[in-house]
């Protein structure tokens, strides 16, 4: 990961993942967030800081169920990919999740095989609680989700 830390963001990082989120929202591969939802839940995101505490990459791990957590807003800055950050990302969230209770870990996504190679298998989108949809009418694909759902259990 060269120079770059993995650490919880502070209100100071939340333009950073506002416009990490942007980035990405707006080729349609993210849902988009506004920077008051950012600086809301600021305390689900882990961020990728490089030297000069620039975020090149965020994550946020959102509780959502008695053993239940998912995995949202995973994004790492063009320049930073291929360098084990979103990886790391991921890892900092499984082990969050753990620390937690949780029992499940999911995400909806279109790099599905990013997930498959960090030990994700695929699931049905039915298999999920129907509260994980409520934030789903905020999205510009919705009702046609066309995003693959994978999981992990945790050991
Ligand atoms: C997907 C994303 C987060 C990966 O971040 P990254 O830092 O480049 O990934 P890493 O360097 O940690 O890669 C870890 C592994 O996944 C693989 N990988 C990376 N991107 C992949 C992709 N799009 N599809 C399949 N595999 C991928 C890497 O080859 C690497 O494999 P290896 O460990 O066997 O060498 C990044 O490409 C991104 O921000 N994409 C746009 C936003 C997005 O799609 N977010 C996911 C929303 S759920």
């Amino acid at each position: 990961m060269g120079n770059v830390t993995i650490i919880k963001p502070s209100l100071k990082h939340a333009q950073g993942i506002k416009d990490l989120i942007d980035f990405y929202s707006q080729r349609r591969i993210v849902l988009p967030r506004s920077i008051a939802d950012i600086y809301e839940k600021i305390r689900i995101f882990w961020v990728a800081v490089d030297e000069e505490g620039t975020v090149v990459g965020c994550v946020g791990l959102q509780f959502c169920w008695n053993d239940l957590a998912e995995i949202k807003s995973l994004a790492v800055r063009e320049d930073y990919h291929g360098k084990g950050i979103g990886r790391t990302l991921v890892e900092y969230c499984l082990a969050e999740a753990r620390e937690f209770g949780a029992r499940k870990v999911f995400a909806l996504t279109y790099v599905s095989d990013f997930f498959k190679n960090l030990g994700f298998v695929s699931i049905s989108k039915d298999d999920l609680p129907h509260k994980v949809w409520s934030e789903c009418i905020n999205c510009q694909h919705f009702p046609n989700c066309d995003e693959e759902a994978v999981e992990m259990i945790l050991s």
